[in-house]
């Protein structure tokens, strides 16, 4: 697709999301000559810097990140194509001395893209104030809004902040952003499922014990409790980036990988899945939090030690659902998400349990290590999809091992790209397919509200893990049946 230079503005462009993320992802589609030409960059920051200052902070920025070092050259192109403007979000007159500058089209292009790295709580008053600077207009070229996550901080949140920016945009100016869907190997999970056809077949109740999605990180909350603290995980993880797995894995061949050909498909899984009563919550959902442990043989902190968390915090750092999806394809298949701050370790992962076979005829023999078969999709840091399957083991007697087939997703030569710079670039293409739809985060928010509003009248009492471990005990009682249990490994495990 060709696209049309742009003007990339960003709000809170000094902020943590853009140091890490997206000036490199835009410093890297500059290097692979992506960027159409004549684009340009906005930055908007409340400090007093001049244009050399904010380009000494954008090298350091990137000098921290960049593949393969920072390349002078086209440093000094990128450079070319930003500018720092000074101005503050809540203020009136800062988006008309916005619309002073950014709409001289001498100096830059007329298709806007404006990214709102801010405070969730002010998506819907700077759309409003984006409107009455005019710089939503048409006229002159398109004019696009990212918002980042979290859309809502409950269902009717949700819907109120899209009736608010709804006012002022259309369905189709709005780019929800969800990052989990702009990763290669996500995408790849679509193109595994419906590019190949040896799995089709299998890929329902049929053939299919479970499936477990998980998303564990080793590292604790760090500098982010004020955010952290109102929201947990469920809200962080699990209502967005695991729901959206979720439908991936689970969701119709669509009619076209067209935009809405794919939402409405992902859409029609999250209105099956069977909502939870709040009298069912405890059957369904676990919550928990860590309390002191190691990490890499270091003592670390229990959350409520972290700084800025307050000391009778009921906030879940660990989340775990068990949900069915009522369809054909689906019925009465258990899929369990979990997610987690300072677990064991750092995966995002997807594990496919399939059924037994229906007679053991191995089981008495000298088997070394039995296991039903897996296929296990690795997002990160492991970029793999595997399947588990039991063979012979050379040799004269009837031994059995587990091995497994691999499709890497990566060569060892091939670098990765992060998942900004895939969503970046579709909006300038205007490309909506890896955007959330409006009735899909209201769809996600209907599915987790009933257990967020069970466990905020839960103020007395969570359970907790220890820093460094795969998380609480007790939450084996989400599983349907003994044999299940959580699949922590991407190599085989044996019974
Ligand atoms: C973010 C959450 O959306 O996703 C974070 O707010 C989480 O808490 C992060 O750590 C995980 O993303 P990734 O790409 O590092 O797996």
């Amino acid at each position: 697709m060709k696209a049309e230079a742009c003007t990339y503005i960003i709000y809170g462009a000094t902020g943590n999301l853009s140091r890490i993320k997206l000036m490199p992802a835009l410093y890297h589609l500059d290097v692979e000559n992506l960027l159409p030409e004549g684009s340009k960059i906005i930055a908007l920051g409340r400090r007093d810097w001049d244009q050399q200052k904010w380009q000494s902070e954008v090298r350091d920025m990137l000098e921290a990140k960049v593949r393969n070092g920072l390349d002078e050259a086209i440093f000094k192109r990128f450079c070319e194509r930003m500018h720092y403007h000074k101005g503050d979000i809540k203020q009136t007159e800062s988006y008309t001395d916005l619309a002073k500058v950014a709409n001289d089209a001498k100096k830059f292009p007329q298709n806007k893209a404006f990214y709102l790295a801010v405070s969730p709580s002010d998506f819907g008053d700077t759309v409003e104030l984006l409107s009455n600077a005019g710089l939503l207009k048409e006229d002159a070229g398109w004019s696009r809004v990212i918002i980042e996550k979290p859309f809502g901080y409950d269902l009717p949140s949700a819907r109120s902040l899209q009736k608010r920016i709804g006012k002022y945009l259309r369905e189709d100016q709005i780019y929800r952003i969800d990052h989990y869907l702009g990763k290669g190997t996500v995408q790849n999970l679509l193109v595994f499922r419906f590019a190949n056809t040896m799995l089709e077949p299998l890929w329902n109740r049929n053939y299919i014990d479970h499936i477990q999605i998980t998303h564990s990180e080793e590292l604790g909350i760090g500098s982010r409790a004020q955010y952290y603290d109102t929201s947990g995980a469920m809200r962080d993880m699990v209502q967005s980036h695991l729901l959206q797995l979720l439908t991936l894995v689970t969701m119709e061949p669509p009619a076209s990988m067209e935009a809405e050909a794919l939402r409405d498909e992902k859409v029609k899984v999250l209105k099956s899945i069977r909502p939870i009563p709040k009298e069912a919550v405890n059957a369904h959902a676990f919550r928990a939090q860590y309390s002191s442990g190691n990490h890499n043989d270091e003592k670390v902190n229990g959350y409520l030690q972290e700084e800025n968390v307050p000391k009778d915090s009921v906030t879940e750092t660990y989340a775990a659902l068990k949900l069915y999806i009522d369809n054909w394809r689906w019925k009465d298949v258990p899929i369990y998400l979990r997610t987690g701050k300072r677990m064991a370790q750092s995966q995002s992962t997807i594990s496919i349990c399939f059924k037994e076979p229906p007679l053991q005829f191995f089981r008495d023999t000298q088997v070394k290590c039995t296991s039903p078969n897996w296929l296990l999709m690795g997002i990160q840091p492991e970029e793999c999809i595997r399947i588990e399957m039991t063979v012979k083991e050379p040799g004269l007697e009837m031994s059995t091992r587990l091995t497994s087939l691999d499709a890497s997703y990566r060569n060892c030569d091939e670098h990765h790209t992060d998942a900004y710079e895939n969503l970046l670039l579709d909006v300038i293409e205007g490309d909506r397919s890896l955007f959330l739809r409006s009735d899909e985060v209201e769809c996600s928010w209907k599915i987790v509200d009933p257990i967020l509003q069970k466990w905020s009248g839960e103020r007395d009492y969570i359970a907790t893990y220890a820093a460094g471990s795969w998380g609480p005990e007790e939450c084996k009682r989400l599983f349907d049946k003994e044999k299940q249990h959580w699949r922590h490994s991407l190599t085989p495990e044996c019974e």
